[in-house]
């Protein structure tokens, strides 16, 4: 390349933002401030970032150069602001929006370089073969920050469109033949990611001989092409993932015989299938899904697709990114698990930034002219948004090839403890406390330096160290967007929207955990949920619109009719908690939790499906099941069978309404009089919650000639109850003591915020305030504050591991209010 013309001046000015500064090296000729058309201020506006400065005018005396650098010096702005040379202006036509048009495209070459001086030292972080948390710690942090970098570009691209196609006509001839093609800064940065020369597009020029004429760009991006990319270093770190070692947990293994058992599965059920064409088509389904799975079992399918460039990733690399994905929750594969995320983040915003820049082409010169750089302009640029440029493709593609929560390997003990080693666990050495300890106060003192600098730099604005509440929270909205994986991350206006209400957010959990150094380490703690974001309407309307109002049910009379009737003399008499509670030790033991026996089956996430009045009363009756079969089989424990509520929530009649809401009395009532088979998670017909207007579809062990009369007599009920218990607290705790789990109406409006610790303020009691229904597990008496073990349908990430720990006694959250007894055929 040979940049002729005017604009060759533009690219030697870019050229000196892409040239280390520390190198003293400048590339061209750069014009000094006095011969620029554009005039900046004169480098005096004085920010001491090491001088002792006081300002003159507010009579202290200015030390400026005498003790250190100025502002403008230490930014070298003499040549940064020097550097917009407009060439219009010089042929003495000038216009106005070719100034934008550098700036624009200087901006750009600045950030491309500091994403470049991330990725260089993620890839030295990388570089070493046992990666501690410490570095994975930083290696997020950078990554994110080059994420948060290219968000702002992909936004940058509307601020050029702001010149029209008529203005950009008016200087483009002084442009050829230079072109974005000869970004310098853009090719080392595909390549430091991992673009393979392999996959580019290719046209009439090669992307190295742009730079003909210059052979230190030349050895630059030979040394970036022969050297290990962040790919490459991934996928290496992938590799090791623990788990994968053939001779220890054997994920590959293990995964590979569950894939095959839920294949036979579902071919057996299929076979069953009375419809011809149903069943072949239902067959040639899982045929081709073999197929799939194929692809990652049999090495060699694999390493065909990698050399056909349909994937990237090395095949033990993509065990390892599977292996993470699945067991994400474990303590010790959450950072790993959003450094894959992260990573897609920066494929996708890069696959943004070339799709604005494509429309903004298509905008500025149509879908015919060709490119200054002498491609086909429009057409090029276009075929750069597939796959091809993709470096992590892989990572996309994962999600082809998860299976079922259920069918996922469980993790022996030994592979559980060590993914659950967290911080501070003995299993950790001493040198992994000491490095992180070192990593806090780096990271500690950097930020007392920015504190620093930036007072400084304020100096003339009243003196405040306190950093801005704004930022502080902004700095954990940031976090919690990403944690949360929330939809509108590239959404600015939605993002702002958000911010504000997360912020409200904020002042509330001040607010509910002002109580808590009262009342010592116990008591409930409140902070940021995945619920954060949502005003207290948007959440009751999402996740509490479960249970059925109370005109819209026949809540009294249901109640009244399934009321126990059989209530002694003592329960009649209203016996108030106090006293209940003092006779407790000798009748009760003073600990109950089910969890202990394994008959409670895993937590639910219902999502936006308000579908809690089927989840809690579907995974009591599993857990009673189990129950009745270690009273049978006069074992200590029994494994419970997980049942397919998804299949209650499709089915239940009797006003109940599907993911719109129900009511825990209705179904049970309905559940009796149907004697509705319930079947077992592993078979259930429904995958999702959200698919409501599904029809009712029995699982496949109990359609026509495959029904089982055992399995469905265990989970018939006999009888149930749906009563009050306000001031009988004792009677919930005898019935969960003897006799096992319970259905309770509670109002959650409160937990929205709930991280752990026993709730017992701020959770309102009126019968008219129940809006959510859970399963009571247990109770612990010896505790600071006495508790029910509370199981919530909010996913394993809410509250304690999905559990909620409400206060006895007090009807706290109108606990008591409807609560369910259920006994089995
Ligand atoms: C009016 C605005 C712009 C127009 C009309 C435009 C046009 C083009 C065209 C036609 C190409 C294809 C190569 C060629 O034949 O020239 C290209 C490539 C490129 N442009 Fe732009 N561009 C504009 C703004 C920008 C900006 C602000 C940047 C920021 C750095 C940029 C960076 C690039 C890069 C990196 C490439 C190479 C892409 C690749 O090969 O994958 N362009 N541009």
């Amino acid at each position: 390349f040979r940049a002729t013309g005017p604009y060759r001046s533009l690219l030697s000015s870019l050229f000196v933002l892409i040239v280390p500064s520390n190198s003293g090296t400048i590339v061209g000729s750069v014009r000094s401030a006095q011969e620029s058309s554009v005039s900046y201020p004169p480098p005096t506006m004085s920010c001491p970032v090491r001088s002792g400065f006081v300002d003159s005018v507010q009579g202290g005396h200015h030390l400026g150069s005498e003790a250190g650098m100025l502002y403008g010096e230490y930014l070298m702005l003499d040549k940064v602001l020097s550097a917009q040379r407009m060439l219009s202006v010089e042929g003495n036509k000038p216009v106005h929006d070719e100034h934008l048009f550098i700036v624009t495209h200087q901006a750009y070459e600045l950030w491309f370089k500091q994403i470049i001086f991330e990725l260089d030292s993620i890839r030295v972080l990388f570089s070493t073969e046992h990666i501690e948390e410490s570095r994975t710690l930083e290696i997020l942090k950078r990554l994110n920050r080059i994420v948060m970098i290219l968000k702002l570009l992909v936004d940058q691209v509307p601020i050029l469109e702001t010149m029209t196609p008529l203005d950009f006509m008016d200087f483009r001839d002084y442009l050829s033949p230079a072109s974005g093609f000869q970004s310098l800064q853009f090719r080392l940065l595909e390549n430091k990611l991992g673009v393979k020369s392999e996959h580019r597009v290719k046209y009439n020029q090669k992307y190295t001989e742009v730079f003909a004429s210059d052979p230190s760009a030349i050895d630059r991006i030979a040394v970036t092409e022969a050297e290990p990319s962040l790919a490459d270093l991934v996928q290496k770190w992938l590799e090791r993932t623990p788990g994968l070692e053939e001779d220890g947990f054997n994920f590959w293994g293990k995964f590979q015989e569950s894939v095959e058992k839920l294949l036979s599965d579902q071919e057996a059920s299929a076979m069953k299938e009375e419809h011809e064409h149903v069943r072949e088509y239902r067959l040639m389904d899982i045929g081709k899904r073999r197929e799939v799975y194929k692809s990652i079992f049999d090495a060699q399918v694999h390493d065909a697709l990698v050399a056909r460039g349909e994937r990237r990733f090395t095949h033990k690399a993509l065990q390892g990114a599977i292996m993470i994905t699945f067991y994400r929750d474990e303590p010790r594969f959450s950072q790993p698990h959003q450094l894959l995320m992260l990573l897609m983040d920066i494929d996708s915003l890069i696959t943004k930034w070339r799709y604005n820049h494509v429309i903004m082409v298509q905008r500025m010169i149509g879908s015919q002219q060709l490119g200054t750089g002498g491609s086909s302009g429009y057409q090029y640029l276009r075929s750069t948004l597939s796959d091809r440029y993709k470096v992590f493709l892989d990572l996309f593609n994962l999600s082809t090839f998860l299976i079922p929560r259920n069918t996922i390997p469980p993790l022996t003990n030994e592979m559980q403890k060590a993914l659950n080693m967290a911080w501070g666990s003995p299993a950790h050495t001493a040198a992994h406390v000491v490095s992180s300890l070192v990593s806090k106060m780096t990271e500690v003192i950097e930020m007392l330096m920015i504190i620093l600098i930036v007072t400084l730099c304020f100096l003339m604005i009243p003196f405040n160290t306190k950093p801005s509440p704004v930022l502080e929270a902004r700095k954990k909205f940031d976090i919690f967007v990403r944690l949360y994986d929330k939809p509108y991350r590239y959404d600015v206006r939605e993002y702002d929207y958000r911010f504000q209400i997360f912020r409200t957010s904020l002042n509330r959990i001040r607010q509910l955990n002002e109580h808590r150094s009262a009342v010592g380490d116990d008591a409930a703690i409140y902070g940021v949920t995945q619920y954060a974001d949502l005003t207290d309407r948007e959440f009751i309307a999402q996740h509490l619109a479960d249970l059925l109002a109370a005109d819209e049910m026949a809540a009294p009379r249901l109640h009244q009719k399934y009321a126990i009737v059989s209530r002694s003399e003592e329960m009649k008499n209203d016996i108030i908690f106090s006293r209940a509670r003092r006779d407790l030790p000798t009748n009760l033991p003073p600990t109950v939790d089910w969890r202990e026996k394994g008959i409670i089956t895993p937590v639910k996430s219902q999502g936006s499906c308000g579908a809690c009045w089927a989840i809690s009363v579907v995974d009591t009756i599993a857990a009673l099941a189990a129950i009745k079969r270690i009273d049978q089989q006069q074992q200590p424990t029994a494994p419970v069978t997980d049942l397919c509520h998804e299949q209650v929530v499709h089915c239940a009649g009797n006003g109940n309404n599907g993911c719109s809401g129900g009511d825990t009395c209705l179904l049970l009532e309905w559940l009796k009089q149907e004697s509705f088979p319930i079947g077992a998670a592993a078979e259930c017909p429904y995958r999702r919650l959200a698919d409501t207007d599904r029809n009712c579809t029995l699982p496949g062990s109990m359609v026509a000639g495959a029904w089982q009369p055992a399995q469905h007599r265990e989970t018939r009920i006999k009888r149930f109850s749906c009563d009050r218990f306000e001031n009988r607290e004792h009677l919930i705790l005898q019935h969960l003591a003897t006799k096992g789990p319970l259905v309770a109406a509670v109002n959650a409006v409160s937990w929205k915020y709930y991280l752990g610790g026993v709730i017992q303020y701020h959770c309102d009691s009126g019968p008219q305030l129940l809006n959510h229904a859970v399963q009571i597990v247990g109770y612990e008496l010896n505790a600071t504050i006495p508790y029910y073990i509370v199981k919530n349908s909010w996913g394993v990430r809410f509250g304690d591991r999905g559990y909620v720990k409400v206060a006895i006694g007090r009807n706290l959250c109108g606990i008591a209010n409807r609560v369910s007894f259920i006994e089995l055929v």
